[in-house]
This record gives structure tokens, sequence and C-alpha cells, in this order.
């Protein structure tokens, strides 16, 4: 009998639900697992654009490996309070193996004396207090051995500049959050890790100044590896994390080497 691989098709077959999945680096993480023989629920709450992911990610023309048995996808707000929504989705999802949590609004950077106490609730909304609840409502889905990927961002470690306060509190929360959820949920079986993008060329910036978006780009040359991230590859920090049984309560940065500063003579 030959050799079963440890390696390759590991995610082959596996139901992954991502949200978050319809554009940017969940979109992306979306197509990666369809190329890996993956099953894949892509949801957000714009139902044209759940109706457009599902359609190319479908498209032979344009997904590798494409294979419209194992694309689905859902329209879903998780902006407020979204507990029932997110109870009755997986209730319609049934059982799976991973959840990807990739959702994010616009940004909302406000220099802290204009923040209130509902500016605050609506900043960490979407990106920490629905992540919890997309947690506690996954987890009697999950399969033992499966596992969940959040996403934070590397302002959380450097803030990108003024305004940025609160966002980066919410990013940072969201590292502690993965910690104490894998320990809590090891008891289930299940792992929890997070990745941590710096700046990646996506939808996310749709809207902003061109002389802001701009100035971002050329930082971005600077770095070491002289880009912006491009979605593709920060997916692979999500697959890495389905795939590694042995790695829990982490958070992997990817953000162009832009901790070591400048490259040299950039
Ligand atoms: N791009 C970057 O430079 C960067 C850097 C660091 C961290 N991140 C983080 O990475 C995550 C993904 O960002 P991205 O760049 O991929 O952004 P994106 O392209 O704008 O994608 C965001 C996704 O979230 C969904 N979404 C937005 N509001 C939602 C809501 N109320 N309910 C449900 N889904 C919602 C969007 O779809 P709908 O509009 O249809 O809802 C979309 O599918 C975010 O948390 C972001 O902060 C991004």
């Amino acid at each position: 009998m030959s050799a079963a691989p440890k390696t390759i098709h590991q995610l082959r077959e596996k139901k992954v639900v991502v949200l978050g999945g319809t554009s940017g680096i969940g979109f992306a993480v979306a197509s990666a697992l369809i190329e890996e023989g993956a099953s894949v629920v892509v949801s957000s709450s714009n139902p044209k654009r759940v109706e457009s992911a599902v359609a190319r990610l479908s498209d032979s023309q344009q997904q590798y490996n494409a294979d419209a048995s194992r694309v689905s996808g859902h329209a879903l707000n998780l902006s407020g309070d979204c507990e029932a929504a997110l109870q009755a989705f997986f209730e319609q999802v049934g059982t799976f193996d991973h959840l990807v949590y990739t959702a994010g609004d616009s940004l909302a950077t406000t220099p802290v004396e204009k923040h209130t106490y509902d500016t605050l609730v609506k900043s960490g909304s979407v990106r920490f207090f629905s992540a919890v609840l997309a947690v506690k409502t996954a987890v009697p889905h999950l399969r033992k051995g499966g596992s969940i990927v959040l996403t934070t961002g590397s302002t959380g470690e450097k803030p990108v500049g003024p305004g940025w306060a609160v966002v980066s509190g919410f990013a940072a929360g969201l590292d502690g959050l993965t910690r104490g959820l894998a320990l809590e949920l090891s008891a289930q079986g299940l792992r929890v890790n997070c990745v941590s993008p710096g700046a990646v060329d996506t939808e996310l910036w749709d809207g902003m100044p061109e002389e802001a978006m701009a100035h971002l780009k050329s930082e971005a040359a600077k770095t070491p590896t002289g880009k912006f991230g491009q979605p593709h590859e920060i997916a692979q920090a999500f697959l890495y994390f389905l795939k590694d049984t042995n790695c829990t309560g982490r958070t992997h940065v990817t953000e162009s080497g832009a901790h070591l500063g400048n490259r040299p003579g950039a």
C-alpha cells in the first residue's frame, strides 16, 4: 500500500466558513481554500457582494479547481447585536471544520476627544464584539479538531497615526482574546489563532482620498519587501493556522517586514 500524504490535501473536503469572505483578505482565503479542495461558505452584509463572490469562486475561468458544489454564500450583517442572526446562520450551515473571521467595516479613525460611548461601541462592533459572538455561536457546530482564525492588524502593535488609538485598542484586544479563547476552547478540542496584517491592497481602502492612498503606497514601497501586501499572500497565514494542528493561541504578523524599518536606501 502506498504512503498517505501528511502535509498536502489536509484541507480537502473540510468545510470552512469565512465571515467577511466576499472581498479583500477573506475572499483570498476563500479562493485559496477552493484551490485546496475545501468547501467554503462565504458571508458578508451585502447580498450583491455575496452573490458576486460565490459566482467568482465557482467560475473555472477565474478560480483554480473551481467546483460550484463546494461554494455557497449567505448575507449576514455583523454590525450591532447580531447574536440571533449568527445563531440562525450557523443552524443553516450545520456542522463544519473551521471558522475564519475577516469581517471589517470601514475604519472609524477618530481622535479620542471626539469619541463618545456610542462611537466607541460602534468602532468595536464588527471587528471585536461580533467576532466574540461569532465564536460563541459557531462553537456548538464546529467539529472537534477544528479551529478558528480571527483577524487583527499591525496597528494593534504600532498605531498607524493620530486618530487610530481606539482602532489600535480593539486590534490589540483581539490578540489577547485569541489567547484567552485558545485556552478556554481547548476543552472542546478547538484551536484559536489570529492573523495580523500590515497594509494590504484590498477594497478596505476604497474611498480613501487619493493623496492619503498615494502616501500609504509610497510608505509600503520603503518596506523591506518593497510593496503593499497582496491578499493572496496574507491568505497563506490563514491556511497555515488551519493546517498546523500543533499551534493555538498565536497571532501571526505578515506586514511587509515593516517592523524592521525602511529597506536600506529606501
Ligand atoms: N487591508 C488592510 O490593509 C488591512 C490591514 C490590517 C488589518 N486588516 C483587517 O483585515 C480584515 C479584512 O480587511 P480587508 O482589507 O479584507 O477589507 P475588505 O476588503 O473591505 O473586506 C471586508 C469584508 O468584511 C465585510 N463586512 C463589512 N462590514 C460588515 C458587516 N457589517 N457585516 C458583515 N460583514 C461585513 C465586507 O463585505 P460587505 O461590505 O458585503 O459587508 C467584506 O467582505 C479587517 O478586519 C481589516 O481591519 C486589513
